[in-house]
């Protein structure tokens, strides 16, 4: 079975945006399990603040978590990954992690702790951290360096925690530029893995890359995931669409860069990534209940046909010709012989540059094959 996942708060988008009201009324946790399983999805994922309102007491939070659940049991969905909400309640309106109120960074750090042991209870493997409020619009508000350190005591303490309760899980840092905060700490995936070579259980954090968050850096997804896969800290991912540099606008997957999407599934599906394939993504406000439905079936049919497209690309002789051609295979061979000293490497070859220079190595013919095999005109 494929692994398609979706976070609850997906599906549950009720379309309140900054200019206008919900378009859609609350969404029952239960029937979206239900529904999301009809649909052929394997999980769903959450925040602590999707299942049960913020400040919940115990029985409120035992009453939606056993609803949530008994549908899970029935439809045999999973609970491959869980969140803590560390930025919809006013509290968290300068970070959570990193908010300037060391009061406000216990309060948001106790929050995530205590998260921890629902999301073992359900069986899950990830947690992700997106620090959508952990930033700022004012740089001389925030110096860097200290929010930097209370993010690295942060994550550190999560981590330490899991090892010390035997949880075992892994944790993945979401990155994203900007919005809510002016500039979000963390922005890029290359940002995030610098961050976490500084960690001290830097083996349990990796990241959890969302196509439009890179976008919206004017970034290339299918090369910051090919660096995130090379360093081995691609622990989650959430695929959505986007159109370029502008605000999240976090389409159904394909609804945006569709030759990048292809080449990311392409990716994805030969690059030994085995987790989650995670919808993160928002139907889109003008649509009713149906509309909704619709979108995340999408998400799935479109991943699945450009997975079908990636095959066939990769069959074609014709590719693998050309693949050859533009020197992909020799990519692939180490540039110094193998036990051959640096002593001897320098004594140098007959090289001509002159000659060399003369190759074309015919990239824009593999473009256009994979544009045809996109089409489905080969
Ligand atoms: C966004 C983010 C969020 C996070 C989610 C997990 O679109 O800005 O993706 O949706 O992924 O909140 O914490
Ligand atoms: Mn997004
Ligand atoms: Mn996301
Ligand atoms: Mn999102």
């Amino acid at each position: 079975m494929d692994n398609f996942s979706f976070g609850l708060w997906t599906v549950g988008w009720q379309g309140r945006d900054p200019f206008g009201d919900a378009t859609r009324p609350v969404l029952d946790a239960p029937l979206a399990v239900r529904k999301l399983s009809e649909l052929g999805a394997w999980g769903i994922t959450f925040h602590d603040d999707d299942l049960f309102p913020f400040g919940a007491d115990a029985a409120e939070v035992g009453k939606r978590v056993a609803a949530f659940r008994s549908a899970l049991d029935e439809t045999g969905m999973v609970v491959p990954m869980v969140t803590t909400n560390l930025f919809t309640h006013p509290v968290f309106k300068d970070g959570g992690f990193t908010s300037n109120d060391r009061s406000i960074r216990r309060f948001a750090l106790r929050k995530v702790l205590r998260n921890l042991e629902l999301a073992a209870e359900l069986g899950a493997q990830t947690i992700v951290m997106w620090g959508g409020r952990e930033g700022s619009e004012v740089d001389a508000g925030k110096p860097v360096s200290a929010a930097l350190d209370r993010y690295r005591e942060a994550v550190d303490t999560v981590a330490q925690y899991s090892v010390d309760q035997g949880y075992g899980f892994r944790f993945a840092l979401e990155p994203k530029p900007n919005e809510p905060r002016g500039d979000i700490l963390l922005p890029t995936i290359g940002h995030a893995l610098a961050f976490i070579s500084t960690l001290e259980h830097h083996e349990l954090v990796g990241v959890n890359p969302e196509v439009g968050h890179e976008q919206m850096a004017g970034l290339n997804f299918v090369h910051g995931i090919g660096q995130a896969l090379w360093q081995g800290k691609l622990f989650h991912i959430d695929l959505n669409g986007q159109k370029g540099p502008r605000y999240d606008q976090d389409f159904v997957f394909g609804q945006g860069d569709l030759l990048s999407a292809f080449f990311l599934v392409d990716l994805l599906e030969n690059g030994g990534y085995d987790g989650p394939r995670h919808f993160d993504y928002k139907p889109l406000r003008t649509e009713d209940l149906d509309g909704v439905w619709e979108s995340a079936a999408a998400n799935m049919r479109t991943y699945k046909l450009l997975r079908e497209r990636s095959a066939a690309f990769r069959a074609d002789p014709e590719v693998q010709e050309a693949l050859k051609y533009s020197g992909v295979y020799e990519l692939a061979e180490p540039t110094l012989n193998e036990g051959e000293s640096i002593a001897d490497f320098l004594k140098g070859e007959d090289f001509d540059p002159e000659t060399a220079a003369e190759r074309g190595f015919g990239f824009v013919r593999l473009a256009q094959l994979a544009t045809e095999h996109l089409l489905g005109a080969r």
